[in-house]
């Protein structure tokens, strides 16, 4: 099968500006994330995932793109991040880049040339109006428009902060003059332009992308039937020159994203998966107080688990991501080892945001970094030990990019590698079990057996021909339970944590805050 590392890949995502910094420049750096290769190693993640590294003015920590062809000083040289390559892949590990196809830096050269009167090259490379006073009313999943300071008569859409123009993969439905169909030659030159992008850095090493935005490219596109065209012409061109290169979307909606020739998908804080159902909300289903709910969850999930069992794609359930708060907020110590118990045993390729391999606190009040404004309390610095910084920089702590979490008790790597009952232990432990079982593997088989409205247990199987299967019992309640369900003689218990399950007859008694792996059929 093609892309037969993504079956055992447990991903870690790097947001390069927090991991490590090694030039005391209070900001982390390639060489940083070099010297903790073997650290994400041990943890059992063996690729990752770097948020954008890329020159920028830094108005959107690095969406906004003013370089698509050269690495931001700050973290080192092309040669320093192809260096990175080499090093991941001599230990057998994958690295995506971030890939942001949907906008740039107003900064952007291809940005100024585009604002220019006389028609050139770079002309139909943006979206713009034909007239700089035109009426510009909102166009579906823009943000607005840049008006003024250019040559040209016309005002540029934007998709996110003002200062990211939206390229110009042009409209599904045209309904102004202005306004490209998305198969004319403008439209199609972006394209190439970005394949042009992708083949640079996977010539240098990359193994592929994670694609920002990915459902947002083409305009007026509600069903986002010419989106998920325009994909899979990307695809078929990785597929014809890069067989090996794979890409992850964020769209939040298997169904269109995987049907679009993406390899796998995230499930997101927003959009239509009920993912924040299980971790963050009011009453997340992974709270002991016992009152979420993931059966809407797991209704919207096996409708896509189906269509993506029909093709090759997969399903991605992060633990967070740079843009949501931390699953700390929301979850204690105990709490997060069975929220990770889940992660770790369902089907798809986990995503672990780094930094919840600790439990590291979202931190409330900071001021704004780069444009993070609520998601700055996501995105401090890595804490590795005790020292100063936490070991993440060796600058005075006012100089640090985002300040350190200033509490006493602040979780670190050091402080938990030592205690095998720690956050970190468990999270290592899953995933030693995950790696070694291959029923567990990411395309492995799933089935739901028990998932109730508002109540718990969660219970589902996991198999393969080779090993048989793994009966997963998860009970995050503060309350014992009893179900129906045999469980087969001669299971061997291949993780427990808060207490096995006490099997008799047809019942099965399920303790509280805990969860059970049990391979069958041995
Ligand atoms: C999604 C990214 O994850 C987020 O951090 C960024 O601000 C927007 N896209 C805009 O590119």
């Amino acid at each position: 099968m093609a892309h037969e590392w993504l079956d055992k890949a447990l991903f870690y995502e790097i947001y390069p500006q927090s991991f490590m910094d090694t030039n005391a420049d209070g900001i982390g750096d390639f060489q940083g994330i070099i010297e903790k290769l073997d650290y994400i190693l041990e943890l059992g993640c063996n690729a990752i995932w770097l948020n954008p590294c890329f020159d920028s003015p830094f108005v959107d920590a690095g969406y906004d793109v003013r370089n698509y062809y050269k690495v931001a000083p700050r973290y080192g040289t092309n040669e320093d991040l192809k260096r990175l390559f080499r090093e991941a892949h001599m230990r057998g590990m994958h690295v995506l880049l971030d890939l942001v196809p949907g906008h740039t830096s107003s900064d952007c050269e291809w940005f100024k040339k585009s604002g220019m009167a006389d028609k050139n090259e770079y002309t139909d490379r943006y979206v713009w109006t034909d007239n700089i006073w035109s009426n510009t009313e909102a166009v579906h999943n823009t943000t607005g428009f840049i008006r003024g300071g250019y040559e040209r008569n016309g005002a540029a859409l934007v998709n996110f902060f003002t200062a990211q123009p939206a390229l110009n993969y042009g409209f599904a439905r045209v309904d102004q003059p202005w306004q490209q169909k998305y198969d004319e030659p403008g439209p199609m030159a972006t394209r190439e332009a970005m394949k042009d992008v992708m083949r640079f850095w996977l010539d240098m090493g990359c193994d592929g992308f994670r694609v920002d935005m990915a459902g947002s490219l083409v305009k007026n596109d509600e069903d986002q039937a010419a989106t998920i065209s325009l994909w899979q012409d990307f695809r078929k061109f990785l597929d014809e020159e890069y067989p090996n290169a794979v890409m992850v979307s964020e769209w939040g909606e298997p169904d269109k994203s995987l049907a679009a020739g993406f390899h796998m998908d995230f499930l997101l804080h927003f959009g239509p998966s009920n993912y924040m159902d299980l971790f963050r909300v009011e009453h997340p289903f992974f709270s002991r107080e016992g009152k979420g709910d993931a059966a809407t969850f797991f209704g919207k999930y096996m409708r896509n688990k189906h269509l993506a069992d029909r093709g090759d794609g997969l399903i991605c359930i992060p633990s967070g991501n740079h843009d949501m708060q931390r699953i700390s907020k929301y979850l204690d110590e105990s709490e997060l080892k069975i929220a990770f118990a889940f992660l770790l045993s369902m089907p798809g390729v986990p995503f672990i945001y780094y930094g919840d391999e600790i439990g590291m606190r979202y931190l409330e009040g900071l001021k704004s970094v780069e444009g993070g404004y609520e998601r700055t309390g996501s995105r401090s610095p890595m804490q590795w030990n005790k020292k100063a910084n936490a070991g993440f920089s060796a600058a005075p702590s006012d100089e640090l990019y985002i300040p350190i979490d200033p509490d006493k008790q602040r979780p670190d790597v050091m402080t938990q590698r030592r205690n095998i009952n720690s956050l970190y232990s468990t999270i290592q432990q899953l995933a030693e079990v995950r790696a070694e079982h291959s029923a567990l593997h990411n395309r492995s088989g799933f089935k739901l057996l028990h998932c109730e409205k508002f109540s718990y247990p969660l219970v589902y199987e996991r198999f393969d021909e080779k090993e048989g299967t793994v009966l997963v019992i998860i009970n995050p309640s503060g309350r014992d339970t009893e179900i129906e369900l045999t469980i087969p003689e001669g299971g061997e218990t291949i993780f427990t944590y808060g207490g096995k399950v006490a099997a008799h007859g047809d019942k099965v008694k399920i303790p509280a805050e805990s969860a059970n792996f049990i391979l069958i059929n041995v």
